[in-house]
């Protein structure tokens, strides 16, 4: 059914695509909304049911969230530093209760008061300001906070590796580029099975979704570094031989659409990349995309779905993206900070890019600390700095007593203050010691923060962005959080065999890393915090 529905897709392509169209007719206008979707499913032969389907499953586009004239955030960072109900507060003297929504998250975890008003992100007290972001590093040389400079000269760097895309990619493999969206699967390997692949079209996606809430990595780098993350599809295109570039960035950052939508327009006006027919130095277009709120639009073929028009749930894997990706053609997809490393590694050479980090680790890494930090901001930081460091040196310690850190997002594990110095910030050492790295954002729980509100909130984040495809994810983040609400709002005691037995049965039993992963942080908080929730279980059966 999907194959001959993204047939259909494809027949249109990305431009006044299915996915827009939908959107476009979900949004209203000048018919009403059933309307609209009858009419572009007519349009483009897919059947009312298809198109609702898809227009169902987004927040924006959903009745509940559509509309409203103010959103605030509701991210983990939001939640754990108790800010929110003074925001909402303030909020309610200004807008009726029905008109404000809420959104996970908006990605000023820094700040932790952050909310939407007609697509701009202000803040409550100041004037919404993204240099009022902290941003260092602990290299003298960091590969993605340097300044792009003039954009001729930027994209030069591409030429000379067009000449010998062979040596490019070796470079690549040299560097050990490992995927920073979170699995850090290794780079190259996805770029040669692309590369050989026989097809007469290939695609090239950025993954800019980030959906964890507590990271804003991405967002700095399409708000400030956009050709970064430009050069490095362009090339990952000149490799593969792939001509169309897909930037896929989530609704909840405007500022980060508005400016790359202008980063490729300035490349097509320097003829740099096309535009439509006419010389360009590269054979290769660039479409930005905005999502339409849906965190499970992170993960790689709910991505390449939403993209083509189809109700974003998660693919079977085989077969990967690389050989069946965006319409079914070889597909590079990979996240916006592994594409903004690639101008350094080709400029430095991938040995210089290597010696940054550690032998299995290599390069820098973004790492976003949250609003309890006496320094919040952006680092960027050699991978296989001391944890130590990164919290009490560069963050500058917090601004109260904290009792662990949430680092990698919702799925990320739950870090107790008495392991941050087993800790080193690269991939072993974090799943060594039964953590994740993920995307590293750090979210801190201060001592006064009860664990169980903040394991409720991880089962209710999942449940409510669980694309529905598998049970143990669909039917347990949904159990998982019912037990946890009765346990920590009624005085209800969970049977604890029972709560062991539901995260077995979704870790080994889903489908993906959203309702695989979720039993990583609620265990971690389980051997750490067993003392504080201990009154919350009971080993007998009710
Ligand atoms: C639930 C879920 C959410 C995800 N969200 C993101 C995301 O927001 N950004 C991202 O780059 N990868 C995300 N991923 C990982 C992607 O599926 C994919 O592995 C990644 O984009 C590949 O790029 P990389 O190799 O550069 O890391 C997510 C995975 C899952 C299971
Ligand atoms: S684990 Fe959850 S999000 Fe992933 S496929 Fe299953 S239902 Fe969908």
């Amino acid at each position: 059914m999907s194959r001959n529905l993204r047939g259909l897709s494809a027949r249109r392509g990305l431009k006044e695509g299915l996915y827009e169209a939908v959107v476009k007719a979900a949004g209203g206008g000048h018919i009403s909304r059933d309307e609209g979707l009858a009419s572009l499913a007519d349009d483009f032969m897919t059947g009312k049911a298809a198109a609702l389907g898809v227009s169902s499953f987004y927040d924006f586009l959903n009745d509940g969230q559509y509309g409203k004239k103010v959103y605030v955030c509701d991210g983990t960072a939001c939640l754990t530093s108790g800010r929110q109900a003074n925001l909402m507060h303030k909020l309610l003297e200004q807008y009726p209760e029905h008109e404000i929504g809420t959104m996970t998250c908006l990605g000023h975890c820094h700040s932790n008061n952050a909310f939407m008003v007609n697509g701009e992100i202000r803040v409550e007290g100041t004037a919404h300001d993204a240099k009022t972001l902290r941003i260092s590093s602990n290299t003298d040389k960091p590969a993605l906070l340097t300044p792009e400079g003039d954009i001729d000269a930027y994209y030069a760097l591409a030429g000379v590796c067009m000449a010998d895309t062979g040596s490019a990619l070796k470079e690549l493999e040299l560097s050990g580029l490992r995927g920073r969206g979170g699995a850090g699967f290794p780079f190259h390997v996805k770029v040669r099975p692309s590369r050989d692949a026989q097809a007469a079209k290939k695609y090239i996606v950025c993954n800019a979704d980030e959906g964890d809430p507590g990271a804003f990595s991405d967002k700095w780098l399409l708000e400030e570094r956009p050709h970064s993350v430009l050069f490095g599809m362009l090339m990952t295109g000149l490799i593969t031989g792939a001509d169309t570039g897909v930037v896929y960035i989530r609704g909840e950052y405007p500022l980060a659409v508005r400016r790359m939508r202008e980063a490729v327009v300035q490349l097509e006006t320097a003829g740099i990349t096309e535009s439509g027919p006419g010389k360009t130095s590269f054979p290769f277009r660039f479409h930005v995309v905005e999502g339409s709120g849906a965190y499970i639009c992170g993960e790689e073929t709910s991505l390449l779905n939403s993209l083509e028009g189809l109700r974003p749930e998660v693919r079977t894997r085989p077969p990967f993206p690389a050989v069946y990706g965006l319409f079914g053609k070889p597909t590079v997809l990979s996240n916006v900070e592994t594409f903004a490393n690639i101008h350094y590694i080709l400029k430095e050479g991938g040995a210089s890019y290597a010696s940054l980090g550690t032998e299995k680790s290599p390069g820098t890494k973004l790492v976003s600390l949250d609003g309890a930090f006496n320094n919040p901001g952006l680092l960027e930081v050699r991978m296989g700095t001391p944890l130590r460091s990164v919290i009490d040196e560069m963050g500058g310690g917090t601004r109260y007593p904290v009792k662990a850190f949430q680092i990698g997002g919702p799925l990320g594990g739950l870090v107790p203050v008495s392991k941050i110095d087993d800790l080193t910030l690269d991939f072993e050492s974090f799943s060594r010691e039964g953590f994740l790295l993920g995307h590293a954002g750090i979210v801190s729980v201060p001592e006064t923060f009860p664990v169980i509100r903040l394991l409720e909130h991880l089962f209710e984040f999942t449940k409510k962005e669980s694309c529905g495809k598998c049970f143990p994810c669909r039917l347990g983040a949904a159990r998982g959080y019912e037990m946890l609400a009765d346990a920590a709002g009624k005085g209800k005691k969970i049977d604890k065999q029972l709560f062991d037995d539901l995260l077995e049965t979704m870790q080994l039993g889903s489908l993906c890393a959203l309702g695989g992963g979720l039993p990583l942080p609620v265990r971690n908080a389980l051997q750490y915090f067993s003392r504080e929730l201990e009154g919350y279980f009971t080993t007998k059966k009710a």
